[in-house]
């Protein structure tokens, strides 16, 4: 029995499901139940009536799951699979900021630790997070912790003061002009697609900006034939298997590192040991549960 079948008979015998996000290696996404946005997989994991949980992506995804599906096992199947964005905003540092601005609603990413989410009025994910800010009475808004995505975000809310956390997604920020330049120079006809982590001035050369899923939504509706696709580079795999016929170029700088810890062995070990598990305080899942439902009451915005 080779390793893919070999999982797909422990997943059967664990009553468990597997999540992996667009940006995981291709072999992650093939042998995955469902494949999704933060957004569609942390709906997916609220609704799951599967026993156990296993989520190929980072540690802020997988602790979203635990938070919205306590009962179950979550499982991480590389323990170092880390956001180093969300690494960027700590509770500690967050609370005295909270503190000095208590007129403020803190909106957290998804992309921040269970501890910082208890510190938040709500969360948001790049689907959402203009839907999100709109839909807060609060003018002063403290963002954390990507300031690209808060910056976009305060593009379409001007009425709003969006005050901005220092962080950002290495991956996306480092994504340059020149580079897609170069890219759009071999590929005139090609739209440029980007997310809304990449900096200001890449943006603004996009034809379309959202969410890895909306990207999906845009290039089905679209009837251009090849698009750039400004975000991780696997991001290229999944376009190619739900909209084929069209063409996809990736930004070849565009790696995440953490997403690809995760690969078929350590995907059958995980299924094997149930481990490594997600583990949170019922203290930190009932405060950093509240925002994140209330995203999820708002849903999707791209
Ligand atoms: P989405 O899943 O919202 O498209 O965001 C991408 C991302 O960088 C997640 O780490
Ligand atoms: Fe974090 Fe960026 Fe990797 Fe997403 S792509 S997990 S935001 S480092």
């Amino acid at each position: 029995m080779n390793v893919e079948e070999r999982i797909q008979e422990l997943k059967a015998e664990r009553k468990a499901i597997i999540l992996a996000h667009n940006y995981q290696p291709p072999e992650i996404q093939d042998l995955a139940d469902f494949v999704g946005d933060s957004l569609g997989l942390s709906q997916q994991a609220a609704s799951t009536d599967a026993e156990v949980i296993i989520f190929c992506g980072v540690d802020f995804m997988a602790e979203s799951a635990k938070i919205l599906s306590p009962q179950k096992k979550v499982i991480l199947p590389d323990a170092e699979a880390m956001c180093p964005m969300a690494a960027m905003c700590t509770d500690v540092e967050l609370a005295p900021i909270k503190e000095r601005y208590p007129e403020a609603a803190v909106v957290a990413y998804v992309n921040t630790s269970a501890a910082v989410k208890t510190l938040a009025d709500v969360c948001c994910t790049s689907s959402n997070a203009v839907k999100v800010v709109g839909s807060i009475p609060q003018k002063r808004i403290i963002f954390v912790p990507d300031r690209n995505l808060g910056a976009y975000v305060q593009r379409f809310h001007p009425d709003k003061e969006i005050l901005l956390w220092p962080g950002y997604c290495p991956t996306h920020h480092d994504i340059t002009v020149g580079e897609v330049m170069e890219i759009k120079g071999k590929h005139p006809q090609a739209k440029l697609i980007v997310h809304p982590e990449c900096t200001p001035e890449v943006i603004d050369l996009a034809d379309h900006v959202s969410s890895t899923e909306g990207m999906i939504k845009y290039v089905r509706s679209s009837e251009a034939e090849e698009f750039i696709v400004g975000t991780e580079m696997d991001m290229t795999y999944r376009l190619s298997k739900v909209c084929p016929g069209k063409r996809y170029y990736p930004i070849p700088s565009a790696v995440c590192p953490n997403m690809k810890r995760i690969d078929g062995p350590s995907l059958l070990k995980a299924l094997e040991t149930l481990s490594p598990e997600i583990e949170l305080s019922p203290e930190t899942i009932e405060a950093a549960r509240r925002p994140l439902e209330r995203m999820m009451e708002i849903g999707r915005g791209d």
